[in-house]
């Protein structure tokens, strides 16, 4: 069985020891494709080298983190555009709002994850989209900027399935990490009434490790455990679940 993992940093430092043995590991595990979103204009150098030495399993993504907007983000969305004119890229993202770690920065934010929507659509690429509690502001923008030829991912979505129905509504796929697999999330029965053809895979490695994992570090290897858990929910086999996303994700990216 083969799998993708939608969106995972292994650029970052927490895999400077092992990460082309992470990515070995990923492979053994059936997770061939590696999408990783970008953070800012510094882990970009990373995450294309690591894209280069794997030209055929990782494949990157360029935008600037809600949580790394900051007084520079003008010269950031410079950085952005220069790149995109430069190279292929896989999607735009991670972009989006958040408003759980600091709300300094939150009108630049709405306008930064505004100019991500316009780069999405003028490049025709998927928008990775960051929800954490700003899943209404996101909502609202979303059908302010009111644009039918968007598609993209709710990155690590843990809604409803009233709020699963809305990002639907907008063209957006779910991407499902390892909060499904946690004990008494609210996954169990928005997952019994969304269809497969909406779901993505995820890990959001280093962060978010599915069980037995919680608390650990992640990595994409993990992403069969989260296929599992959506297989168990649903009453489907593993096979389905794995065939089903990564056609999705191939579509989604046009990998
Ligand atoms: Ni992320």
């Amino acid at each position: 069985m083969i799998y993708a993992d939608t969106h995972t940093h292994l650029y970052l430092e927490e895999f400077d020891a092992d990460r082309r043995k992470v990515v070995e590991n990923a492979l053994a595990a059936g997770v061939t494709k590696l999408f990783l979103p970008n953070i800012d204009s510094v882990s970009v150098h990373p995450m294309l080298a690591l894209c280069n030495e794997f030209p055929d399993n990782c494949f990157p993504m360029i935008g600037l983190h809600p949580t790394s907007v900051k007084e520079n983000y003008m010269d950031e969305l410079a950085a952005i555009e220069c790149w995109l004119s430069d190279r292929k890229f896989s999607g735009i993202g991670e972009c989006g709002i958040d408003l759980y770690w600091d709300k300094t920065f939150a009108i630049e934010q709405e306008f930064v994850f505004r100019h991500h929507i316009d780069l999405a659509r003028a490049h025709n690429l998927p928008l990775i989209v960051h929800i954490r509690e700003s899943f209404n502001e996101v909502i609202r923008i979303l059908k302010d900027v009111n644009k039918s030829d968007l598609r993209g991912i709710f990155h690590c979505f843990s809604g409803s399935v009233e709020q699963a129905r809305q990002a639907i509504g907008l063209g957006f796929s779910l991407g499902l990490g390892g909060v499904v697999t946690f004990k008494n999330n609210k996954m169990q029965e928005t997952l019994k009434q969304i269809e497969l053809k909406h779901l993505v895979l995820e890990t959001d490695a280093p962060f978010l490790s599915p069980m037995p994992y919680r608390g650990k570090r992640n990595e994409p290897a993990y992403i069969p455990l989260i296929a599992q858990k959506v297989a168990e929910i649903k009453g489907i086999s593993l096979r389905e679940v794995s065939e089903a996303t990564s056609e999705n994700a191939l579509k989604m990216f046009g990998n």
